[in-house]
């Protein structure tokens, strides 16, 4: 069942990271908000984690070189500067 909502996500960040810019960012970061809420829960919030921490695990995803069930997914479609943006983008949200 959360495969089936990942595919979902994932295809709407695929089609979104062809696009740019601030606008784009605060979309893409609410895609992934939506599973790394700041409710807590079984998936790890984001915010306050070391920027190269999450790129380094973005790329490496993106790239195949780390398992995961969800985030190989997620993270097909992002390039460099998009994983940079969103590193940056999360690791300067204050932990709530
Ligand atoms: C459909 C739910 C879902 C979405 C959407 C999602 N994630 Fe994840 N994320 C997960 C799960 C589940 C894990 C645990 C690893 C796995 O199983 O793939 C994870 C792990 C991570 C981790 C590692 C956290 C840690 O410290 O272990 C990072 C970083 C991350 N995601 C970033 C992102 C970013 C950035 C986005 C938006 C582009 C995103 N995620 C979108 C579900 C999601």
């Amino acid at each position: 069942m959360i495969k089936v909502l990942a595919a979902g996500l994932a295809a709407g960040v695929l089609a979104s990271s062809a696009l740019a810019g601030e606008t784009q960012l605060s979309y893409l970061a609410a895609t992934c908000a939506a599973c790394h809420g700041p409710a807590g829960g079984a998936i790890p919030g984001l915010a306050d984690r070391p920027a190269d921490k999450i790129a380094e695990a973005l790329t490496a995803w993106r790239d195949g070189t780390r398992p995961g069930d969800i985030m190989p997914a997620v993270a097909a479609g992002l390039d460099d500067a998009t994983i940079r943006a969103l590193a940056d983008h999360f690791a300067g949200e204050a932990r709530p």
